[in-house]
């Protein structure tokens, strides 16, 4: 059976992550999406926020299972035995820092946790949480970025 581990801040989730994760869980047998929690950082949604949120996303995906994690990537994976992680790849500018933790994670574990790379399909080329957080901020249309009911949480987020 062909694990495969799809990890990420998912904060939030867009329509870009759930091009990648259909795509991914065609291609392999199960996909476990594991969110990033990380207490270095600020999200604007928790942890289990995000995990609902992707939950709810992909409900039509029964070989998707969504997790969160803590500390390095190659701990998680190695604990459930999973030699393969899943990226999208939007553009050139994604590129520098996804082959650099690409190369760390197969150096750190010594060869065992490798990447895939999956392009985005074009029409979700230009999405980005971070500019999803930011439209929503300023009260503007997220509807062609994210889900519905995404939408409707980064409205509640941003008090509106
Ligand atoms: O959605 P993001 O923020 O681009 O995802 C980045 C992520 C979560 C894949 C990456 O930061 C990560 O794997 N962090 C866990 C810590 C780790 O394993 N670091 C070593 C690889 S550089």
């Amino acid at each position: 059976m062909k694990k495969a581990i799809y990890p990420g801040s998912f904060d939030p989730v867009t329509y870009g992550h759930i091009d990648i994760i259909r795509r991914a869980s065609d291609i392999f047998d199960e996909l476990i999406i594991a969110v990033l929690n990380n207490t270095a950082k600020t999200p604007l949604f928790s942890a289990e926020e995000r995990v609902n949120m992707l939950e709810e996303a992909t409900q039509q995906m029964p070989n998707v299972k969504v997790d969160y994690f803590s500390g390095l990537l190659i701990d998680y994976a190695a604990e459930r035995d999973i030699r393969v992680s899943v990226r999208g790849l939007r553009a050139i500018t994604d590129f520098e820092y996804e082959l650099q933790n690409a190369q760390t994670n197969r150096m750190l574990s010594q060869g065992f946790l490798d990447t895939v790379f999956l392009t985005t399909s074009l029409e979700y080329a230009y999405l980005s949480s971070t500019s999803v957080r930011e439209i929503a901020s300023f009260h503007g249309d997220v509807s062609q970025c994210v889900p519905d009911f995404v939408a409707e949480k980064l409205y509640q987020k941003y008090g509106y």
